[in-house]
């Protein structure tokens, strides 16, 4: 079964152009065939992305793990003037965003990397809307080892829907940070998770 995060080289490509405004920000994003949420920002991104800017109008070292398209880095890194690391393991997800980057015209890099496989550097931020049909474990990952890449007094942000399991993800994440649920919206859980 194909999934948004496999590696398809038959997949066709059908590139279409996703719009969006923060405050008085306008932003363009390519999207195509196989990507996370390809026709329409997903309503939890949007979510966790907004909820971080109410909060951080401030310039920091941030990682998008999970990027796609490039949504999250790329509004965070024109709107805080932040240098945005964006890794993926989907090559076509990476590609696009590569080309938000230079179309949004902001200071980002990218990489494929399988969770934190390739990352070296630490952050101050690691954000994520983890695929959580890539398993628990995948997203386990992803969330429990943010802290090696995490500065001191870094922050990991998530979002996850109540009935994708937020409340037990959080028991278990309850025992390596200090957690502060940031939104709540239908059915979706922003978390901010410092280390203990
Ligand atoms: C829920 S989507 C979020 C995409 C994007 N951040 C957004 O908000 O639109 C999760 C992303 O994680 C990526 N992903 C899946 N497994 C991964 C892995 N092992 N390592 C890194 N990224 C992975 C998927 O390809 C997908 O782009």
């Amino acid at each position: 079964m194909e999934h948004y995060f496999t590696n398809n080289q038959n997949l066709k490509s059908e590139i279409r152009k996703i719009n969006y405004t923060f405050e008085s920000t306008s932003f363009v994003f390519y999207s195509d065939l196989g990507v996370f949420s390809k026709d329409k920002i997903d309503y939890g991104s949007r979510l966790l992305l907004e909820s971080y800017l109410d909060c951080n109008l401030v310039k920091r070292r941030v990682l998008d793990m999970g990027c796609g398209y490039g949504l999250i880095g790329i509004v965070i890194s024109k709107m805080t003037d932040s240098f945005v690391t964006l890794v993926d393991v989907n090559k076509r997800a990476l590609h696009l965003a590569s080309r938000n980057i230079v179309e949004n015209n902001v200071k980002c890099e990218t990489f494929l990397s399988d969770v934190y496989s390739e990352v070296t550097d630490k952050y101050d931020v690691i954000i994520t809307n983890p695929p959580i049909r890539a398993g628990k474990e995948c997203v386990l990952n992803i969330l429990k080892n943010a802290r090696d890449y995490l500065n001191y007094d870094g922050e990991l942000w998530y979002v996850i829907r109540k009935d994708q399991g937020v409340k037990s993800i959080n028991k278990l994440l309850e025992n390596y940070y200090k957690l502060d649920i940031i939104a709540k919206s239908k059915g979706f859980y922003v978390i901010k998770a410092k280390i203990n």
